[in-house]
């Protein structure tokens, strides 16, 4: 089947086979051996959205190669705007800014935004571009581990605050959690909102696994109250909802009072670098991509319940807490009793996997697995690595 055919008929989302994933080039799937399954970069091995295919198709028809147009003309601050307010987050369009991706508008944010001179508080395990980030914005990273506790990730209010006493001046959140997946409750950010105006900090929220919510109840950060919509930043795109990371465009979301000014006023060398495919392909995911989203969520959701039972079934319900969002299974393999598992999982089970220290402290001995794949793809990679750990236990 053609790739716009697989596209068009949403029914057969599972067609996509890996030999396409291959042909696309792009980082997934170009790094390990052929033998080896590919389950890090972010990344899904899923058709792209027919409405995004069409108007990039049209683009590159069009030969739409320049500069990108300003944002206050390219309509997209008003589809967000309108998209944001079905997560109840209600922002003007003169607050939506266009920047190329995430990761650099965090840098930017973390440069600029508030004060600057203390560490940067990181509650962690978090996506490892975070870390990085930091550093490439001069600062010092506080880790802040989560509490692990009956099965599932939480918040930990006292190691926060232990930070903000250190003299964190921003806090780095990511919710929807990359790796662990946790949609964080209005309690917790309700807890968190206060800490941080209790000190009178910064916080910059990165909400781009956002659309990847199992059955909804994605609550963003600012709106939970105007304190929290004036001491934030939001980052977004449809990078990661969509499966366009490749085609550089994401969104700031300024809520605070004059951040929107503060942002125009920063070094326009900084925030080059978006493509008007992105801006188009955006446009259209946004607007029209929720059948495509739809459907590709009964495919995840179906793998990341396949994962859950088989470790469960295979007595090792310790290893994964089943993700509330994202495509990421974080995986405990401790009981592996190996000092790198994501390196023995390649070697001895041929599955390639992101490694845990990467994603802070609190990630050693875990590893982040990418269940956005054909479910017999997944399968096959958690028997292996299921059966390692059989082994391990018998040892
Ligand atoms: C939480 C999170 N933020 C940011 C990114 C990267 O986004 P961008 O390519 O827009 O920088 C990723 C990619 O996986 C991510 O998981």
């Amino acid at each position: 089947m053609k790739i716009d055919e697989i596209s068009r008929n949403l029914e057969n989302i599972e067609t996509w086979s890996l030999k396409d994933s291959r042909d696309r080039g792009c980082k997934r799937w170009s790094v390990y051996p052929p033998d080896v399954l590919d389950l890090t970069v972010a990344e899904m091995d899923l058709p792209i959205a027919e409405p995004i295919l069409e108007v990039v198709t049209d683009a590159v028809r069009r030969q739409a190669f320049g500069y990108p147009i300003p944002d206050f003309k390219s309509g997209l601050p008003e589809i967000a705007s309108n998209w944001l307010s079905g997560q109840n987050l209600k922002v003007k369009p003169s607050q939506i800014r266009m920047i190329a991706d995430v990761i650099k508008a965090m840098v930017l944010a973390l440069r600029h935004v508030g004060d600057t001179s203390g560490p940067v508080a990181v509650i962690t395990p978090t996506y490892s571009r975070f870390l990085d980030a930091i550093e490439a914005a001069g600062r010092r990273p506080l880790e802040v581990p989560m509490r692990h506790s009956q099965g599932r990730y939480e918040l930990d209010f006292d190691a926060l605050d232990e930070a903000l006493r250190k003299g964190a001046t921003t806090v780095l959140l990511c919710n929807p959690s990359n790796p662990v997946g946790r949609k964080y409750s209005a309690a917790e950010l309700e807890t968190l909102s206060e800490a941080i105006d209790r000190y009178n900090v910064r916080l910059i929220s990165d909400e781009i696994h956002a659309p990847l919510t199992y059955g909804g109840g994605f609550i963003p950060y600012a709106s939970i109250s105007r304190t929290a919509a004036q001491h934030s930043i939001t980052l977004t795109s449809a990078s990661k909802g969509w499966n366009i990371p490749g085609l550089r465009c994401a969104l700031v979301i300024l809520t605070g009072d004059g951040d929107a000014e503060m942002w125009d006023s920063l070094p326009r060398a900084a925030k080059g670098g978006i493509s008007p495919l992105g801006i188009e392909a955006t446009k259209a995911a946004l607007e029209h991509g929720q059948p495509w989203l739809d459907s590709a969520m009964r495919l995840l959701d179906r793998n990341r319940n396949l994962i859950y039972e088989k470790f469960a079934r295979a007595g090792h319900p310790e290893v994964l807490d089943l993700p509330e969002s994202t495509y990421l299974a974080w995986l405990d393999l401790n009981s592996l009793s190996v000092t790198d598992p994501s390196k023995y999982l390649i070697e001895h089970a041929k599955v390639a996997t992101t490694p845990g220290e990467e994603h802070g402290r609190a990630g050693t001995g875990f590893v982040r697995l990418n269940f956005a794949s054909p479910t017999a793809i997944i399968e096959d990679a958690t028997d292996r690595i299921v059966s390692h750990l059989g082994k391990n236990a018998l040892a």
